[in-house]
């Protein structure tokens, strides 16, 4: 049989690592697929960059128009991010009859409602594996492994860059800023960083993994969403003195009342693996009614392992051209007409633990008036650390842990806190979560 012919829009770190792996590993991929993955037509910003991967045989232009207006390509591939353009150039590619292979999350978080619905009329396919977490199959694991669930949670560490941040602040005690440069000169991070380091790029990966693990339409604009600016090396050491890890979490949990969605930095017990996932990797953590708890752990970027996963869509879709539309896996894994539009809880509705750090003044009653603010909105307290303060700063660090609250009760309780003359500082707040 022919080769199926794929265009590819962007040959940059994952159009060369695509092309490049399916060269290389030709052979296997046609015995997996049935026929032979050819890409024959590629776009590029500019065609004088060098390249990663051999282009020879690959018809090239600047005008991604001309791939999705191509009558031989059966499948375009996306790799060129953003949202306009890409949204544009994959509805017209499915207006074309061709299926989509992209991995663009922020084109699925915030517009994949739309373009489900125009593949669906058109009868083809959109993939989208590489768009969460790179190279781990984590749309195929919980989309069709764990079919059998009722899934109750899951929390990822679905940003390199920021894990990458964390990391290297624990272990090296480095500076903020030193370390998002350095991951920017070895291209984890995003084109603008502040979608890495301010929990957009995992909120958009996050409204995804929801979607397909609770059976409820995109939302990206209902996350909650924190970066990890304002972690300082201080509550780091503090939390693994408290046998913790600070990881920014994206965290999806399916309640009686509602779903939560929320992205901030975390505390998670230091014995749990996931709390072990350090630098770029990547890792997300599903809690299914019937099997338990299912951890998934790998490369979320980098040339080769965000081609694996486009690869392993184009077999995919290669494998699925001849069946009916309406026998292939739904694209949010539940039927289109059985997605239910669940309410998002707003952040003050969720229940969380907390870690909390302040600076008071040294006398006989301070912790007292506290813990009474705390005990009156229902907080109970964990575990507490009393700290001399740095040398040029007068009163006593407090560090607490408490029991899970209502978010609602633990802002009034530090607002009440703030209040007190004996409170030299902010209260610094973070969310923590056991995952047991
Ligand atoms: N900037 C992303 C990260 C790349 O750091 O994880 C993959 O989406």
């Amino acid at each position: 049989m022919n080769p199926v012919k794929a265009g590819l829009l962007g040959l940059g770190t994952v159009g060369g690592g695509t092309v490049n792996v399916l060269r290389r590993n030709a052979q296997e991929i046609a015995r997996r697929a049935g026929r032979g993955i050819i890409v024959t037509h590629a776009s590029a910003r500019d065609l004088n960059k060098p390249r990663i991967c051999d282009t020879e045989g690959i018809r090239l232009t600047t005008d991604p128009a001309e791939v999705v207006e191509d009558p031989e390509i059966a499948i375009v591939v996306e790799l060129i991010g953003g949202e306009t353009l890409a949204r544009d150039l994959v509805l017209r590619a499915i207006a074309n009859g061709k299926h989509v292979v992209t991995a663009n999350k922020a084109l699925i978080a915030k517009h994949g409602n739309e373009i489900f619905a125009a593949a669906q009329e058109k009868g083809v396919m959109v993939a989208f594996e590489a768009a969460v977490a790179g190279g781990i199959p984590i749309i195929k694991a919980i989309r069709e492994g764990l079919a059998g669930n009722r899934i109750e949670w899951l929390a990822g560490i679905i940003n390199g860059t920021g894990n990458f941040i964390l990391t290297e602040m624990r272990d090296k005690g480095r500076d903020f800023a030193e370390v998002l440069a350095e991951a920017q000169r070895l291209g984890y991070a995003e084109a603008d960083p502040t979608f890495d380091v301010e929990g957009i790029d995992a909120a958009h990966k996050l409204t995804i993994l929801a979607a397909i693990a609770f059976g409820i339409p995109l939302q990206f604009d209902e996350v909650y969403t924190e970066g990890i600016g304002r972690v300082s090396g201080t509550d780091v050491g503090y939390a693994g003195q408290l046998g913790y890890r600070i990881k920014h979490l994206g965290i999806a949990r399916h309640t009686g009342s509602g779903v939560e969605l929320r992205v901030h930095p975390t505390l998670i017990p230091e014995r749990r693996l996931i709390a072990n996932v350090d630098g770029v990797m990547n890792a997300v953590l599903v809690q299914g009614d019937a099997v338990g708890p299912t951890l998934y752990y790998g490369a979320g970027a980098g040339a080769d392992p965000t081609a694996s996963a486009v690869v392993a869509d184009l077999v995919d879709v290669v494998r699925a051209l001849t069946s009916d539309p309406e026998n292939r896996v739904p694209h949010l894994a539940f039927q289109p007409d059985a997605l239910v539009d669940l309410p998002i809880l707003p952040i003050e509705q969720v229940e969380t633990a907390y870690y909390l750090r302040m600076r008071a003044a040294d006398r006989p009653g301070v912790l007292a008036e506290v813990t009474r603010i705390l005990g009156d909105e229902g907080i109970s307290i964990e575990a507490m650390l009393q700290k001399e303060p740095p040398a040029e700063e007068e009163g006593a660090t407090i560090i607490m842990l408490t029991q899970r609250v209502v978010e609602a009760n633990m802002d009034r309780a530090i607002g009440q806190i703030q209040g007190l003359d004996s409170i030299l500082s902010d209260v610094i707040r973070i969310r923590v979560e056991s995952l047991g």
